[in-house]
């Protein structure tokens, strides 16, 4: 049976046993949350200043104590200084204290990932979109920082097989990497998944995952953008830039299936299409619907779904079939804290040598090869094994990234052809 890599170091038991102690996430420090500049402050930068990146920071800070937000990066100015006023007037008092952003470590651009990595900060909270990742997470490692990486980790296998060295290499110098697919720290599946792996419904037979959602959001492109401003502010719909909707987000769930069984698929069979969307640039080349029957080592079979089909039926939700019983993954344990902010106490805790060393990198990147194994199948119309994906050379992501050049969108993929 191919296991499924979680933890550095730790096998999926130990792990769980370990997580199950710190399942409380306890605050550790009394204190006001300010943070006294000691030896033991950690200082922290942004990568990728959306939505996402701006709430993990809040996340961070919340959890964490002797912390201090420092310094931000991102392609775009105008959402740098959005995300940067967001932060200074926060008025959360766990947070604002500990928000200490320095303008001359603001940095804009395509390098400015590169800028901030040269800055003392000690952690990077990594949330770009996913096309950047593999770039950005070597690069991370390299510069010998701790890090929070949001999913998925790539659009392509080549992005793949590049994370998994750079969780390798961060390993080899201690570096923490906690990732973005926050059910692995919500108490609820952490309690459930063990009980599950500890036999509570018997022998586990069949599994099933859905995203069922509607469109999560497509810009319209403004005349002064180029076609790469218009490729990363509306990014979400191409597919060189999120992977399309199965490995952008559909990777949360497949997550909690490798999680339970231990292990990743061996193979998958997969279809799909665009049902609705007309084809033009904003709404870019992916697909809008995903259905995949993946078969594991062990036998079992999961047939997941992912669409984007607005005023349709909404699924989102994991499932596992037992010889005794069925479970939602999350059923036989109860929600106790908010695995977003869970996440980064673990972050914290583990760099600061209170927990076990975590480093969740090949973890996420297997999940997410999952999801694009799935892409793969579907878009060819083959079954796609788990080898071939791995070893794939699909590499989808520009070679050469330039606002003066020209990025055309597409083609659309059509199965067979
Ligand atoms: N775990 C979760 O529940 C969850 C929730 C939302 C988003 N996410 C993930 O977070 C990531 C970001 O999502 P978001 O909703 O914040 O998107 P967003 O568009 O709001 O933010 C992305 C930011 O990254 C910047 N960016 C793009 N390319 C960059 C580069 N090369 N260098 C520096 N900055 C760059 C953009 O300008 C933008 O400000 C995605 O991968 C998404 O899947 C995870």
């Amino acid at each position: 049976m191919n296991k499924q890599s979680t933890t550095g170091g730790m096998s999926r038991r130990d792990f769980a046993k370990a997580s199950a102690v710190a399942a409380g996430f306890a605050i550790l420090s009394g204190k006001s949350g300010v943070a006294q500049d000691t030896v033991d402050t950690l200082k922290i930068g942004l990568i990728g200043c959306g939505g996402r990146g701006g709430g993990a920071v809040v996340n961070c800070l919340t959890g964490n104590d002797n912390v201090k937000f420092v310094a931000m990066a991102d392609v775009f100015e105008d959402k740098l200084v959005a995300r940067r006023n967001d932060l200074r007037n926060n008025k959360n008092p766990r947070v604002q204290p500990k928000i200490d952003i320095q303008d001359d470590l603001c940095f804009v651009g395509l390098d400015a990932f590169e800028k901030l990595l040269a800055t003392d900060v000690d952690i990077v909270i990594h949330a770009t979109p996913p096309y950047a990742r593999p770039q950005h997470l070597e690069a991370i490692v390299a510069a010998g920082k701790h890090v929070f990486v949001e999913k998925p980790f790539a659009v392509d296998p080549v992005g793949i097989r590049r994370c998994i060295a750079a969780a390798k290499a961060a390993e080899e110098k201690g570096l923490r990497i906690v990732t973005g697919p926050q059910r692995r720290y919500q108490t609820s599946y952490m309690e459930t998944v063990k009980r599950l792996q500890d036999g509570e419904i018997g022998q586990i037979l069949a599994a099933r995952a859905y995203w069922n959602g509607s469109l999560p959001f497509c810009n319209e492109r403004e005349p002064q953008y180029s076609d790469l401003e218009y490729r990363f502010r509306n990014w979400y719909n191409y597919i060189w830039t999120c992977g399309d909707n199965i490995v952008e987000q559909h990777v949360h769930n497949l997550d909690v299936i490798n999680w339970v069984l231990g292990e990743h698929p061996v193979s998958v069979v997969a279809s799909g299409g665009r049902a609705w969307k007309p084809t033009e640039e904003k709404y870019g080349d992916i697909w809008d619907n995903f259905s995949c029957d993946y078969e594991y080592a062990s036998g079992v079979h999961m047939l997941s779904m992912a669409r984007h089909w607005n005023n349709s039926q909404n699924d989102v939700f994991e499932e596992v079939t037992g010889t005794k019983g069925k479970s939602d993954c999350r059923n036989l344990g109860k929600d106790s804290s908010d695995p977003y902010v869970n996440e980064h106490i673990a972050l914290l805790q583990s760099i600061r040598g209170e927990r076990e060393y975590i480093n969740q990198g090949v973890q996420t990147a297997e999940s997410t090869l999952t999801a694009i194994m799935g892409r793969m199948a579907a878009y060819t119309g083959k079954k796609i094994t788990w080898d071939e994906a791995m070893n794939s050379d699909l590499s989808l992501v520009p070679t050469v990234l330039d606002f003066a050049q020209a990025y055309p969108v597409g083609p659309i993929p059509v199965p067979g052809a």
